[in-house]
């Protein structure tokens, strides 16, 4: 939560600035600002609200400046409003900092300073933190990076920072811990920092990842200086961004979550690309293959995970147990690392987050790795805190997804869990050499199936525009199709602001029965499965009680078409992995209520796409 970008070199800041702030708005977007040095002075412009906010804000004032840092914030101390926006002063304003973090120890050094005769202007733990710098730098007359590396030793929290100040406009200091950042080492003699790379990729593909509590010394014309908070010297390591920058714009769609909804045939693709040969029936995941054996040799494996991600990590749970016959728990992040869990070192924990830097997800891999656990990661963006800190892992390559509503990640999650579950089934010999080769065929079907779910989008526009309107909506959903229920209630109540509940079918009659009336939309999944005669009953209940049927059904159905009262056909596949068939139209659906509301479907209200607060 919370972007940051900085700049130095020979050329303009402020549009680097501006241009890498829409880019991280996804990361929240309460209000933004930027701090500039020029004519000796150093001027900060901030505004509530969203960049362009800013940018009607910054309009004719002096932001010529070839240094200067940025900050588009998700509030979390103090209510979002112009005197709590990023960037902020230090007392004698002749430092500024952003943040992204939260410092938890912050009132005690506030009621400190204020003690000593500090007085703050925002209700936000940033600004203490920059001055308890400059307090350490008057004190002990240090220069300001080891005033920073003093300060951050008193800090308890999350920070990635950087810092500016009057008296230098060529350097920046930057550091952090369980935050994200990024340093691009420019062609020019010059240096960009964001949250992610997303801001940098325009520029250059050199970058280096500070690891935590790690500081850089940034200065425009001179090598990159970087130190540990223990003041241990640090050789910067640069490495080459995949990413491409047509990967991170819109191309040509109304929004990010359509285009992302759309990409998913070719990033579900990306996902398997050179991990299956059909042919010679074989499954490599190369970033596992080292662990594989402890994987075969498991007690149980726990998933942990937030959100959308938690939901793949159920239809992981489905996967796991049906084909390797492990025990399986999926917990969500949150609780598990709060709730003294009961770990050991023949456990395998896979950790699924998108972002790959969810904090709860981070924090619950750390306790499961003190035990002694085995860490995999199941992470989307390459370099990110989790997929460093796990022992193995497998990226997803669904490339970069910018909307907050999370919809390529969870196909590419769920093709990557399928992918390992196969290998680790057949490794085991605990799905035959048929089945195994059957549902790779299909696995690799799936892309080409995609495509043509995508094809009834204009039937799901119209449907959309028959239940826009409604104030409640019910997802059911039974086996692999249970936890797309909840995905799909979630999308919807993310982007729409339409109150949404997932359930399993069949617990409809413990309680949510009692909703139902004319007015209730109930999306069923209905395809041709295990249980499907027992959905169908479940469809007759809701009919009795004359609610309305969205059914999610297998091409061809009949029996279901006949009682509900709108249908969306889904390509025949094997029950474990319909899901990824199953999920495509209900994420349409929601994008398409979400736009007939008038929502901003890519940046909905209180949300941010990277969870970094606990
Ligand atoms: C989903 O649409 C979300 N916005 C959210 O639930 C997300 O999946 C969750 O915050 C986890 O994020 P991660 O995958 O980056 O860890």
């Amino acid at each position: 939560m919370c972007g940051i970008v900085a700049y130095v070199g020979n050329r303009e800041a402020y549009p680097i600035l501006i241009k890498g702030l829409k880019r991280l708005e996804y990361r929240g977007y309460d209000s933004s600002g930027v701090a500039l040095i020029n004519s000796g002075n150093l001027n900060l412009y901030k505004k509530q609200g969203k960049v362009i906010e800013l940018e009607k804000f910054a309009e004719g004032k002096n932001i010529s400046s070839t240094i200067g840092i940025g900050h588009t914030r998700w509030a979390t101390h103090g209510p979002p409003n112009d005197k709590n926006a990023h960037p902020h002063y230090s007392g004698s304003e002749e430092l500024a900092i952003i943040h992204n973090g939260i410092i938890e120890n912050y009132a005690s050094l506030k009621a400190e300073l204020t003690q000593r005769g500090h007085s703050f202007t925002s209700d936000t733990d940033t600004e203490v933190l920059i001055h308890l710098i400059e307090d350490i730098q008057n004190n002990t007359k240090v220069e300001l990076v080891e005033a920073v590396r003093i300060a951050l030793n008193e800090v308890i929290g999350a920070y990635a920072i950087v810092i500016l100040s009057k008296d230098d406009p060529n350097t920046m200091i930057a550091a952090k811990k369980s935050s994200p950042l990024v340093i691009g080492v420019g062609k020019d003699d010059d240096y960009f920092v964001a949250s992610d790379a997303t801001p940098i990729v325009e520029y250059t593909k050199d970058v280096v990842y500070l690891d935590d509590e790690q500081i850089a010394v940034i200065k425009k014309g001179d090598p990159l200086r970087m130190m540990d908070i223990k003041n241990q010297e640090v050789t910067p390591y640069i490495q080459e961004l995949e990413v491409q920058l047509e990967a991170i714009e819109k191309g040509g769609y109304d929004h990010f979550m359509l285009k992302e909804i759309y990409e998913q045939p070719t990033s579900i693709k990306n996902s398997m690309r050179g991990r299956i040969d059909v042919n010679k029936g074989v499954v490599s995941l190369g970033g596992i293959r080292d662990y594989e054996q402890k994987i075969i040799n498991a007690n149980r494996i726990i998933i942990v995970a937030c959100g959308t991600s938690w939901h793949a990590g159920l239809v992981g749970e489905y996967l796991f147990e049906d084909l390797t016959r492990i025990p399986v728990e999926v917990e969500y992040a949150s609780e598990f690392r709060y709730r003294n869990p009961i770990i050991n070192e023949n456990d395998v924990v896979i950790a699924i987050s998108q972002s790959g830097e969810t904090a709860d997800t981070l924090a619950a891999i750390k306790l499961a790795k003190d035990k002694g656990a085995t860490i995999i990661g199941i992470c989307n963006v390459v370099g990110s805190t989790i997929s460093r800190e796990t022992h193995c892992g497998s990226y997803t390559h669904a490339g970069p997804e910018i909307g907050v509503a999370s919809t390529k990640a969870f196909t590419s999650q769920v093709t990557v869990l399928s992918l390992m579950a196969l290998s680790i089934a057949h490794k085991k010999g605990t799905v035959s050499d048929s089945k195994y080769r059957q549902i790779l065929a299909e696995l690799d079907a799936i892309p080409t199936k995609v495509e043509e779910m995508l094809k009834s989008d204009s039937q799901i526009t119209h449907i959309s525009d028959l239940f826009k309107g409604a104030t409640n909506f019910l997802y059911l959903g039974r086996g692999y199709n249970f936890p797309v229920a909840l995905e799909g209630a979630l999308k919807l109540k993310e982007i729409s602001y339409i109150h949404a509940e997932g359930y399993p079918a069949a617990e409809m009659k413990h309680g949510p029965i009692a909703l139902i009336d004319e007015e209730m939309p109930i999306v069923v999944i209905a395809t041709k499965h295990g249980n499907y005669e027992k959905v169908v009953s479940n469809i007759e209940e809701v009919k009795a009680r004359n609610g309305k049927i969205i059914a999610i059904v297998t091409e061809g159905d009949t029996e279901v078409k006949a009682i509900a009262d709108h249908v969306i056909e889904v390509p025949a596949t094997d029950d474990c992995l319909s899901p990824l068939l199953t999920s495509i139209p209900l994420q349409l659906l929601s994008y398409h209520i979400a736009v007939m509301r008038g929502c901003h479907v890519d940046q909905p209200r209180n949300l941010a796409k990277s969870v970094t607060v606990e």
